[in-house]
């Protein structure tokens, strides 16, 4: 009896100081926040490149989240035939294709890799691992990724390290003193000085066309030419080459040279080719595609997936997990909540509306959502998202948890309400077993439910907070 009073005190004082904290949180982000019904919805938007090429726009994660981790959201769109220069962030960052195609090369182990990518695919890019994005495709590339500030200087909303560089962007490079580069490049001052000067377009360059930028293009065929798996014979043969043409006094002089920069700052940044020899030939990790992978829940109203770190490895490092729903026009997912995650979602088609309920039961957001929104969901708390009448309503998204997510649904046919019910929850409701049972078998679907068959259900009978008061 003394250990249920302690437990039960012990509880209360959880409860208590929960709230608390809970309170003052959601209150200072309730007077920040111009829209309070807006709370729940990513709103701070902040430009973080744009040039004739592309641009990249995050939405920045509300901080303070009593000691749960948060997501930003990232938007990144480059034209047709276009390099998002080499660079390393302090965040790991997963992307995901929605449209185009693109190459993304990254250093794995040492080792300089590409992969091609398609629509759907879901990569990972872990922190401080230098990469570079190319859309070689005519048409344009569209891409969403979360961006982990975790491990972040906590500078900005995160931070790029350009590799490549020269006045726009500037590279890391050129913050060292002249002789230091002189000596670790092995090269004169002339020489560097036409590598770290020549760039002045800005993060996403156009390559390969009439506007192309000579030094990035030059640096992507390298990139073509040498295969990357046989860059140590390629860059025997360009040396025996170099060799030959030094002799020639002729533009391609200039050519030879910027192709040499390049080599060596490759070789210079991303690692030592005997390291890379005895790191032995392990394959860096393959890509997941999201719109590839089989429902883990459908019925008529819609589907959901989920893609985690037993489905794509590389997810488990970074604790983030991804999945994909569509609800059919008039559907909802059933009330919910994340025991485990918090979760964000974009919606990438039609329109719905989504409800978030505050731990004390009261409504913390009811807005409509429209394709482009983002939103997230603070991890325990109640929520479920409705398609409107007329369209469906897809979204996307990620969590913070790259273990099954498990959801915990509230309502519907397998849900907490069905295998909570007996005395306990009546007299929790101060109802009779009877009515109880009647009620929380009323509903024959799971997960996904249909909002349209009851008249109940339709949007004047169903005030935000009208149950709570
Ligand atoms: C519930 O909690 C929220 C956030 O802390 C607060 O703004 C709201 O006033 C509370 N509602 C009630 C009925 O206590
Ligand atoms: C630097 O370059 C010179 C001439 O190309 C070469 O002889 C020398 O071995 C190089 N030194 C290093 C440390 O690579
Ligand atoms: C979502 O479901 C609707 C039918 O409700 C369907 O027309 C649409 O193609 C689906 N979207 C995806 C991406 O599967």
């Amino acid at each position: 009896m003394g250990s249920r009073v302690s437990l039960l005190i012990l509880f209360l004082v959880l409860c208590h100081s929960l709230s608390v904290t809970m309170g003052r949180f959601w209150r200072k982000e309730v007077e920040e926040r111009e829209d309070p019904d807006k709370l729940f919805l990513m709103l701070k938007s902040k430009r973080v490149a744009k040039t004739d090429a592309g641009e990249m726009r995050v939405l920045e994660s509300y901080g303070g989240r009593v000691s749960e981790r948060s997501l930003h959201i990232g938007f990144i769109t480059m034209e047709p035939r276009s390099l998002f220069v080499p660079q390393y962030l302090d965040s790991t960052m997963i992307i995901f294709l929605r449209s185009g195609e693109a190459k993304v090369g990254f250093i794995y182990r040492d080792r300089l890799a590409e992969r091609h990518l398609k629509m759907g695919d879901v990569y990972q890019i872990p922190a401080g691992s230098a990469f570079y994005l190319v859309n070689m495709e005519d048409q344009k590339l569209d891409i969403i990724c979360s961006i982990d500030p975790s491990e972040s200087l906590g500078v900005d909303i995160f931070q790029s390290f350009y590799i490549g560089g020269g006045a726009h962007p500037a590279s890391v490079l050129s913050g060292f003193e002249p002789e230091i580069l002189e000596a670790a490049f092995n090269a004169s001052g002339a020489e560097l000085r036409k590598l770290f000067t020549r760039q002045y377009e800005g993060p996403i360059v156009h390559v390969g066309d009439s506007h192309a930028t000579s030094i990035w293009t030059k640096f992507l065929e390298l990139k073509e030419e040498d295969k990357l798996e046989h860059m140590r014979e390629m860059m025997q043969e360009e040396e025996e080459e170099d060799e030959v043409e030094e002799e020639e006094e002729s533009g391609e002089e200039e050519e030879q040279q910027t192709r040499w920069s390049w080599r060596k700052l490759l070789e210079t940044v991303f690692g030592d080719e005997a390291v890379r020899r005895e790191k032995g030939t392990r394959r860096p990790p393959r890509s997941c595609n999201l719109y590839e992978r089989k429902p883990d829940f459908e019925n008529r109203y819609g589907w959901s997936v989920a893609i985690d770190g037993s489905h794509y490895f590389p997810l488990k490092r970074s604790g983030v997990g991804l999945y994909h729903v569509n609800l059919s026009a008039g559907s909802m997912m059933a009330p919910h909540m994340n025991p485990r995650a918090t979760e964000y979602g974009i919606v990438l088609k039609g329109t719905g509306r989504i409800q978030i309920v505050f731990p004390n039961g009261s409504n913390a957001m009811d807005a409509e959502i429209k394709e482009g929104d983002v939103f997230f969901i603070p991890r325990y708390f109640a929520f479920c998202q409705m398609a409107s009448r007329g369209q469906p309503l897809e979204f996307f998204g990620f969590t913070t948890s790259a273990q099954r997510n498990r959801p915990q649904f509230l309502v519907g046919a397998t849900s907490l309400m069905r295998t909570m019910l007996g005395p306990e929850l009546a007299a929790a409701f101060g109802v009779t077993q009877e009515t109880m049972r009647r009620v929380a078998n009323a509903q024959h679907e799971a997960l996904i439910l249909p909002i349209t068959s009851s008249s109940s259900a339709s949007h004047s009978h169903f005030p935000s907070a009208s149950y709570s008061e």
